[in-house]
């Protein structure tokens, strides 16, 4: 689902101020969310980094609040366009705008980030998303290829991945760690639930099982989840066909079994293998996690992982099938079976399965 959240999780470096000791960073500022400021003792060094983090929290919860204009006019000027927090206001602005539907200026305002060399991969896949808004799939299957390559993925660019529409990018920097410190068993069985164009598929196969060996087991519908019928009617060909081509252009099409069906039913084929490491990433109503976590829990190795994805999905209407009540209930239930590796703040969650 749409990975947005992921937006920025943590405190840049401290830059010197560019404002000189004059600015006054409440300029423009609702009182009810001015900042701390001592004009007296004007902008120290480094304080224009914490000033700017307060500034742009405020202006990300105005935008959350529906409130655009009002975000948009915090942003304003706030930052010097060569400062390494500017492409964390660029993407809030660019967000801004797509919520007044001024598509055109928010590509424009990503467009000046990515022309800056950032480094900083939410640019390219804020410019993915806004490509989509204006039509431009082709530029959008580009900039998402950039955004990975920021991310450490140059094989997304190098192999032609064709991405419209990415779920992936924001879980590598935990992918990678975990992968590198956790979950390091050579070879490795994996088993995806919910694949979609081959995101999180041509990922473990480029990094995972492509250099240690071992099986990638994919099971998809490929009819979407409730939540993409929208995304669908503009695609212009089938999910399996993009996953089909992705997967097709890895140097590991071979390590990689495509099943094809609802994952409450296939993974009941599946019940004489055993793999290392499950993502449970398919339908994200309760009543199909409960399902998939259960049949998943047998099919893992003891000392396997299991990691869920988008541990907070919502049904606005349909509250009892949040995602998270069925996350829950397995937590609960399985708890003396299982090891929690990741802080409930996190939008996945990985255990390891510790039988006694
Ligand atoms: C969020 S997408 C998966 C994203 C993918 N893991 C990635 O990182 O690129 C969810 C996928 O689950 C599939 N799906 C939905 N309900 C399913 C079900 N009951 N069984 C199997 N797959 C399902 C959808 O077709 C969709 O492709």
């Amino acid at each position: 689902m749409a990975k947005r959240g992921a937006a920025v999780k943590q405190r840049h470096a401290r830059q010197p101020c560019r404002h000189g000791p004059k600015a006054n960073p409440n300029h423009g500022i609702p009182s009810r969310l001015r900042l701390r400021y001592d004009p007296a003792q004007g902008l120290r060094e480094g304080h224009i980094d914490a000033v700017a983090w307060d500034i742009y929290k405020a202006a990300h919860a105005a935008l959350g609040s529906h409130r655009p204009e009002e975000a948009l006019r915090l942003l304003a000027g706030q930052q010097a366009p060569d400062s390494p927090i500017w492409s964390k206001f660029a993407c809030l602005e660019a967000e801004c705008l797509t919520a007044l539907g001024r598509y055109a200026d928010a590509v424009s305002m990503l467009e000046q980030a990515a022309a800056r060399g950032t480094s900083d991969y939410w640019v390219y896949y804020q410019l993915a998303v806004q490509y989509r808004l204006i039509g431009a799939l082709d530029k959008a299957v580009e900039a998402t290829r950039q955004a990975h390559a920021r991310l450490g993925w140059q094989e997304s660019a190098d192999h032609g991945y064709t991405f419209t529409h990415d779920y992936f990018a924001a879980n590598i920097p935990n992918w990678q760690t975990w992968f590198a410190t956790l979950i390091t068993a050579a070879p490795i069985a994996c088993l995806e639930i919910g694949s979609w164009q081959g995101g999180s598929a041509t990922w473990l196969l480029d990094k995972v099982v492509g250099p240690r060996g071992g099986r990638l087991t994919c099971v998809d519908t490929f009819e979407g989840s409730s939540e993409h019928a929208a995304v669908l009617a503009g695609l212009g060909c089938s999910l399996e066909q993009i996953f089909d081509q992705n997967i097709a252009r890895t140097r590991h099409a071979a390590l990689c079994h495509k099943l094809i069906g609802r994952s409450q039913d296939v993974l009941r084929w599946l019940h004489e293998e055993r793999f290392d490491f499950i993502y449970v990433d398919g339908a994200h109503e309760a009543k199909y996690v409960i399902q998939d976590a259960v049949l998943s829990w047998k099919l893992l190795r003891d000392g396997g992982f299991l990691l869920f994805d988008d541990t907070g999905f919502e049904f606005p209407g349909r509250p009892e099938q949040n995602t998270h009540a069925a996350i829950a209930a397995f937590r609960t239930w399985f708890a003396d079976e299982m090891e929690v590796l990741t802080p409930d703040t996190e939008r996945q969650l990985l255990v390891r399965k510790c039988r006694g």
